[in-house]
């Protein structure tokens, strides 16, 4: 990996995050939710980003873009779907364009679901997935603009990337994901211990992220519609992965 990452918690439970290469000394932002942690992060690390990189349109995502272009003037990069919503975006992206940064091309990955035109960014080289609000650590994002089986597509293409791949997601909500992961998934072992990791790192304040696509494959119940033993649990054995994955998203939504 080349690519040097710093993560900071803005807003609530929003994360920011700058990313760097060191050859080039280009850096770029991953969303912008607010923009004082963030200008507090491009102090501390001497990293001035010239890239702003839109996962989608969200107030929550958004809402520092046009403070922080006046400030560096960066360029800002968003989804082709959702570009009426949001401010200063100067180029637009979709499923299988790639964005220049430093020695390597971040490869765009549509993932609507949360929202209907979200996108992922994935740098192939790094082994580096920044998937917003489509998947979380232990979880995935709210049903907002689209049905499941929309969200059961996005997951699963990003399922399919190298298992070393680093994810890095828009929101500090691993906690309350375990607690509900092992309503459906109880009697995995990965998961419980994992569980009991995240307890103790946010007893301390610390962050959860990032996790990694085989860490989600062995845990993350959004990411385990085929797992027989969760069918077992949801009295699904013979549905189809989406069905599981739609039953699952309800269950949280009522968790
Ligand atoms: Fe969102």
């Amino acid at each position: 990996m080349t690519i040097k990452i710093d993560q900071f918690m803005c807003r609530e439970d929003n994360f920011g995050v700058l990313i760097h290469d060191p050859e080039s000394g280009q850096t770029a932002l991953i969303d912008a939710p607010q923009e004082a942690p963030i200008l507090a992060a491009v102090e501390r690390t001497g990293w001035k980003p010239s890239l702003l990189l839109i996962t989608h349109h969200h107030a929550d995502h958004v809402e520092a873009n046009l403070a922080l272009k006046k400030r560096f003037s960066l360029k800002i990069v968003g989804p082709e779907a959702e570009k009426a919503k949001i401010p200063g975006i100067d180029e637009t992206v979709g499923e299988g364009s790639r964005v220049p940064f430093g020695g390597e091309q971040a490869e765009v990955i549509f993932t609507p679901g949360h929202t209907a035109g979200h996108v992922s960014y994935h740098f192939p080289q790094s082994k580096l997935l920044f998937s917003a609000d489509t998947l979380f650590a232990l979880g995935c994002g709210r049903l907002l603009e689209c049905a499941a089986p929309v969200m059961y597509e996005s997951l699963r293409n990003l399922a399919a990337l190298p298992p070393e791949t680093a994810v890095y997601c828009g929101h500090e909500y691993t906690l309350a994901n375990a607690r509900f992961a092992l309503t459906v998934d109880p009697a995995n072992k990965t998961l419980q211990e994992r569980a009991k990791r995240i307890e103790a790192l946010r007893a301390e304040g610390k962050p959860t992220l990032p996790t990694t696509i085989g860490e989600e494959l062995a845990t993350n119940p959004f990411l385990r519609w085929a797992d027989p033993e969760i069918r077992k649990n949801l009295g699904m054995e013979n549905a189809s992965d989406a069905e599981v994955f739609a039953e699952i998203r309800k269950r949280k939504d009522n968790f």
